[in-house]
């Protein structure tokens, strides 16, 4: 604004008018006028101050707003990718029950999406994870077996509780669901271990009342078979005795083997001479079922083995091939060495039994090795689980090869020392 501090009446030419009455009134106008116009000039200059000031001021909140806005963001974008990394499922509703959000682990535990649901659509979604119907949003926990797909059953666990204001009022409801299927399949399992265990120590002390009665009984037998040569019939029900006592006493044996397994005492030990052993000790038996036993080894092979862990190997072998030949039938078992390099001196030895008897199906192969797999009835189905773990605790190999009813052959491998 223009200063207006200097006015004063002046002619045409600028020169001051001379001081008449007039001259003195407008001369007092003027003045009065500079006088005014000084003011307003102040006034103008303090407004514009203050204007300049509340500027300064208004950009200054502004940025406060942004900062505040960006703060809010940073916190809620936290907030929501901690939600989103749970792996527990979070659901939030309305005090009316209306869905308010939900994190992606619900929808991977359930395979659905309850912020999509409608209010009655959640009721009922949350009926079949076991919550009751929510008369108020009190604190309330369920487990359910709860159907994410036709053959996909879960075990999960809800628990709700009420969501509060900044005064402490109710304002909605707040869902946690866990999926416990894992953590129940371990419960069973443990329970399952310690009922096996229980169970395991039952059959050792069983075990071993029934087997000092079971020696004396194959001992008497044996006399009896020796006393009654001449008594063809009652010399045929000792041998008779003899057979089932040898049986029970596998079975035994098995069990024990299986609720106990025992670590191998590996020792140096003549695989020939065992084999020539085993096949002496179970001829007799062998031979009453009408079945011929060959045994042949080209060579005295040593190994690393226990001696009671492979001959129960051996029994459990014969035994299932005399009962996979019900008629008659050959045994042979013959032991060579091998070698998976060009070592020719053979690093392996390997003992092929094989029999004549009813063959394995090809679907059953597969499942022999396993424990309580029987097609007898009255088979444990341990024999051959046992066998396979004793070889495997021996560094060797076992496998088995039927062509249907050509018989069975069983291919064990052993790490040879000489
Ligand atoms: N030599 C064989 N010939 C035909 N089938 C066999 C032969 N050996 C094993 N099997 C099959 O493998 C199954 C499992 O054998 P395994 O010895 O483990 O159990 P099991 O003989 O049935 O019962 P257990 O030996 O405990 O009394 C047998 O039930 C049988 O079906
Ligand atoms: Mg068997």
């Amino acid at each position: 604004m223009e200063s207006a501090k200097n006015m004063y009446a002046v002619d045409d030419n600028g020169t001051p008018l001379e001081n008449t009455d007039d001259v003195a009134v407008l001369n007092s106008a003027i003045a009065s006028f500079n006088s005014t116009a000084s003011e307003l000039e102040q006034s103008y200059k303090l407004l514009h101050a203050q204007v300049k000031k509340l500027n300064r001021e208004v950009e200054e909140k502004n940025r406060q707003l942004e900062k505040n806005l960006l703060e809010k963001e940073r916190v809620k974008n936290f907030l929501s990718s901690i939600l989103e990394s749970l792996p527990t499922g979070v659901v939030v509703t309305d005090l009316q029950g209306q869905p308010l959000m939900s994190n992606s682990a619900v929808e991977k535990i359930t395979g659905v999406c309850p912020a999509d649901m409608d209010k009655d659509s959640l009721d009922s979604w949350l009926a079949s994870l076991g919550m009751p119907s929510r008369e108020t949003a009190s604190v309330f926990a369920s487990d359910a077996e709860y159907a994410k797909a036709r053959d996909d059953i879960r075990n999960l666990k809800t628990m709700r509780s009420p969501v509060y204001g900044a005064d402490r009022e109710s304002i909605g409801c707040l869902y946690i669901v866990q999926d416990q299927t894992r953590l129940k399949k371990l419960e069973m399992q443990s329970e399952r271990d310690n009922r096996l265990k229980a169970m395991g120590e039952m059959a050792i002390k069983i075990a071993h009342e029934v087997r000092n009665p079971l020696g004396s009984i194959e001992l008497l037998s044996s006399i009896m078979r020796r006393e009654l040569e001449d008594r063809d019939d009652l010399h045929k029900m000792a041998e008779r005795i003899i057979t089932e006592v040898k049986s029970l006493d596998n079975a035994i044996s098995n069990l024990l083997l299986f609720t106990r397994p025992q670590k191998p005492l590996l020792h140096e030990l003549n695989l020939t001479s065992l084999l020539e052993e085993f096949v002496e000790f179970i001829r007799p038996i062998v031979t009453k079922n009408c079945i011929e036993l060959f045994f042949s080894s080209n060579s005295q092979y040593v190994i690393s083995g226990d001696r009671d862990l492979l001959k129960q190997v051996f029994l459990n072998l014969t035994l299932n091939a005399i009962q996979a030949m019900p008629d008659k039938g050959i045994i042979n078992i013959d032991v060579q060495a091998y070698s998976d390099d060009d070592d020719h001196k053979g690093k392996w030895v390997e003992i092929v039994f094989r029999d004549t008897g009813i063959g394995i199906p090809k679907e059953s192969l597969q499942k022999i090795f396993h424990p309580f797999f029987s097609s007898k009835d009255k088979g444990t189905g341990l024999g051959l689980a046992i066998v396979h773990n004793i070889i495997e605790s021996h560094n060797g190999t076992i496998e088995a090869r039927s062509e249907g009813q050509g018989g069975t052959t069983f291919l064990i491998s052993l790490p040879r020392v000489v």
